[in-house]
């Protein structure tokens, strides 16, 4: 009878889908709880390669009931798309996807608007994937936004739509000079996706709760990362959400005495997609070399990620705001060509040595202090055991574990299901 959640403890791309879908053979419900089709996570199972967006990564198990939570933003093509994608693959989804009723609604307005304001930010933009994510959470905390309910009642479709339309078509004539929304088809077009999804449309918050005391389980799907964070990360360059533990439980609706285990999902080392601070980057060359090791380009948007060393002060941070009981450490497969590996395992700014990843958002001058540990030069993809992986290759698992305080649990060694050690 409980609740479990794997969350990013770095910028996104943590690999948290394969370690959700490791962890998931024997959960009831995988439930989406924030972000939207920003997210990008990938699954690969007898070396066929799935990327979920909106749909929770559980999907691939045919037991399983997907839910999206009433904190995710629910664009309606990319959802159309993605279903559509599944089925073209021979997975039915009909009949296991569970909806909020009190899921915000990504318009495509909320798109076009995104990807002006970006274009038009200069050297204030954030580098979002243009999905109208910010746009529609903006429109959610103004209290003008529609939600998945909304769309099951013509009249009351009609009303909102109407009024929202008069306040964002000033937006888009005055502030981008771009042509206004047209309420009828746009009308049309939610009216259908309505009828689409109307079997699926729950109070979510009840129904996971219900099942929950049954003695079901459920499986916590966070999207983005803790340095993305719209509290806890290097604000304004983060997403609009709460990607951590408090938006696990306000997104989802659960009863937060349910939640048992919290998975921090931590890369070997840190990648980035966008802009924003970066302390442990690498830069050229060296950036370019890791970025080919690890084949970092994004799921979503395939958008090439800044990439550097594993950062202990972050990690530190997201164990402590995520009340981390366990890490999964994902892709220490890729430094296997490394002579020696570095670590940040602090910050300093001037002669004051930081004691906590700050939460202004202002990593300005920082230095990071790194301790450099040995490699291990071979291939560990193969590896099923722990106590099978080169001694230097264990050793940094090791020092990880002592330097973040939090105990490893799961160690990734390649993209497949079968490619996870536990310890
Ligand atoms: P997510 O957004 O956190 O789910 O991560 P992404 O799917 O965006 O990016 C992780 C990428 O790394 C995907 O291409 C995965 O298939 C891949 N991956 C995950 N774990 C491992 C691993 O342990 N080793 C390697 N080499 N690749 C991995
Ligand atoms: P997953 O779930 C990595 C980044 C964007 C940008 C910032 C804001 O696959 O880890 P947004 O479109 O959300 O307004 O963009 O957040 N970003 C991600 N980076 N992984 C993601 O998702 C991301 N989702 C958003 O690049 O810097
Ligand atoms: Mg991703």
């Amino acid at each position: 009878m409980s609740a479990q959640l794997v969350v990013g403890t770095q910028w996104g791309d943590e690999g948290k889908a394969k370690v959700i879908d490791y962890l998931s053979a024997e959960i009831d419900f995988i439930v989406r709880y924030q972000g939207g089709a920003n997210a990008g996570h990938t699954v690969v199972v007898d070396g066929e390669t799935y990327i979920f967006h909106l749909i929770p990564s559980g999907i691939l198990y045919p037991n399983a009931i997907c839910v999206i939570g009433n904190g995710v933003v629910l664009d309606p093509v990319a959802f159309t798309e993605e279903m559509e994608a599944l089925r073209k693959r021979k997975i039915e989804p009909a009949g296991r996807i569970v909806i909020s009723d009190a899921c915000h609604i990504v318009l495509p307005l909320h798109r076009l608007i995104d990807e002006h304001r970006e274009n038009a930010a200069g050297t204030k933009k954030i580098g979002t994937t243009k999905r109208g994510i910010g746009i529609c959470y903006g429109d959610k905390t103004m209290r003008i936004g529609l939600r998945v309910g909304d769309l099951l009642n013509a009249e009351r479709l009609k009303e909102r739509l109407s009024h929202i339309l008069e306040i964002k078509n000033r937006e888009l004539r005055h502030l981008y000079g771009l042509p206004e929304a047209q309420l009828e088809p746009l009308l049309e077009m939610l009216l259908q996706f309505g009828q689409n999804v109307r079997g699926m449309v729950k109070n979510t918050s009840l129904y996971l709760n219900e099942n929950l005391a049954k003695g079901k389980t459920v499986m916590l799907e966070g999207a983005q990362g803790t340095g993305l964070d719209i509290d806890f990360g290097t604000y304004p360059y983060v997403t609009s959400s709460n990607t951590t533990t408090g938006g696990a439980i306000a997104g989802s609706g659960i009863d937060f005495r349910y939640l048992k285990r919290v998975t921090g999902i931590s890369k070997a080392y840190v990648s980035r997609v966008g802009e924003g601070p970066f302390p442990t980057e690498l830069h050229g060359e060296a950036g370019d070399h890791l970025r080919k090791l690890g084949n970092e380009f994004g799921a979503t948007t395939g958008r090439p990620r800044r990439c550097g060393w594993f950062d202990v002060e972050l990690v530190r941070h997201a164990a402590r705001v995520n009340g981390l009981t366990e890490i999964a450490l994902t892709k220490i497969d890729v430094l296997s060509a490394y002579d020696t590996i570095k670590v940040g395992i602090g910050y300093k700014r001037g002669s004051e040595t930081l004691n906590a990843f700050p939460t202004d958002g202002n990593l300005d001058n920082i230095e990071v202090i790194y301790e450099e540990l040995p490699g291990w030069k071979k291939p560990i993809g193969h590896v099923l055991k722990f106590a099978d992986l080169p001694k230097e290759c264990a050793s940094y698992i090791k020092r990880l574990e002592e330097l973040t305080g939090v105990p490893i649990k799961v160690v990734s060694v390649g993209p497949g299901r079968e490619h996870t050690i536990p310890l």
